[in-house]
């Protein structure tokens, strides 16, 4: 059997097995829940759908809960017995409603002083943890260098920001986060950007945006906006941020224009890198650019290039290529134990 094929198999053996203990677990929560509530789920959601509808019609009812037809009226007339619900024909209609015991009893159920045991356990835990390695696979290891995109795909404003944002959780050293960021995205901006990327005119042309990673050399000026945040969330004490305010930032206006270039260099490429594995979690790729006219693209883009260097350029689009396999030196090439 070729290799390709056993891989193959063996994902498909995985999934099997993994929706297995996916199974197992609905069984066990479900019971868990109906022991809980004393209400099967599909009973448990008419009533709390009749809880928030004085009356409703009962074909409302079966879509809103998301089951036919028959079923529903099977349901009814389960809970119908029990005395927590009333129907009535209005006619050609059925209308729905609660009773005062199904009331009471509903409320009860929500009420009661032992507590719902729905916590995973270890086992599947690990399936869930299972299911994720697939996922962190493809993304980190299924990423290459594309450099043509589809042009018709724009990514909005909305979704950039939160690519950005959460390309901002890279680590930064003592937090400084001196990465700005400005998204080329219209034609204006991408004909600005066009004589300064050499080579790279497809990736300007076809990608939805060119992210141009700046490192700010004064970040050491948001020191207090960004130590007063994390004392706000508790996880730093006033005493500490007055300690790291008086510590760091004498350190950091303190550093040579190398020294000072160096350090927002290494902070501002993890947050690229990470921006690149951000944006293949939202369906995107990328390419990163280090060949443009460094020395023009800060003042192009109306920043003080005194202070704004340029790090990086990341292109970002939908694939209309597929890239190749990233050609990599064998490890022992690289790595030394000592
Ligand atoms: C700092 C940096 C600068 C790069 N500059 C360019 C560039 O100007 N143009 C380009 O097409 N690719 C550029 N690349 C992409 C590399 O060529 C690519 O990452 C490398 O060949 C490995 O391929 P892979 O990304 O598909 O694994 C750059 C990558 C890095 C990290």
């Amino acid at each position: 059997m070729g290799q390709q094929l056993k891989e193959e198999r063996m994902r498909i053996e995985e999934l099997s097995q993994g929706l297995m203990a996916l199974r197992c677990m609905q069984v066990r929560l479900t019971k868990e829940f109906e022991d809980f509530t004393g209400f099967s789920l599909s009973r448990y959601l008419i009533l709390v759908y009749l809880m928030d509808h004085d009356k409703c019609l009962q074909m409302e009812l079966a879509k809103a809960v998301g089951i036919d037809k028959a079923a529903i009226t099977r349901h009814l007339k389960v809970l119908e017995e029990k005395g927590y619900v009333m129907r009535e024909r209005d006619g050609r209609e059925v209308l729905v409603c609660l009773t005062d015991e199904g009331k009471s009893c509903m409320q009860g159920c929500t009420c009661k002083d032992k507590e719902m045991d729905v916590f995973l356990l270890d086992e599947e835990i690990a399936l869930f943890e299972s299911f994720g390695l697939p996922l962190f696979d493809g993304i980190v290891y299924g990423r290459k260098s594309i450099r043509e995109f589809d042009e018709s795909v724009k990514i909005t404003q909305r979704e950039m920001a939160q690519i950005l944002q959460e390309a901002c959780l890279a680590p930064s050293s003592v937090n400084l986060q001196p990465w700005r960021f400005v998204v080329v995205e219209s034609v204006e901006g991408k004909k600005k950007l066009e004589p300064l990327v050499m080579f790279n005119g497809v990736q300007n042309t076809t990608s939805s945006a060119m992210i141009l990673i700046f490192g700010d050399l004064q970040c050491y000026e948001k020191a207090d906006t960004i130590y007063s945040k994390a004392v706000k969330h508790g996880v730093m004490s006033e005493a500490r941020k007055k300690k790291a305010l008086e510590t760091f930032v004498p350190i950091y206006k303190g550093f040579d224009e190398t020294k000072m270039e160096s350090v927002v260099k290494i902070d501002c490429s993890l947050a690229a890198m990470q921006l690149m594995l951000v944006a293949r979690r939202h369906g995107y790729d990328t390419n990163a650019i280090g060949g443009f006219e460094e020395d023009k693209l800060a003042k192009t883009f109306g920043l003080d290039p005194n202070r704004f260097i340029p790090v990086m350029i990341v292109a970002i689009g939908k694939a209309k290529e597929q890239g190749h396999d990233s050609i990599r030196l064998d490890v022992d090439e690289v790595v030394s134990f000592v």
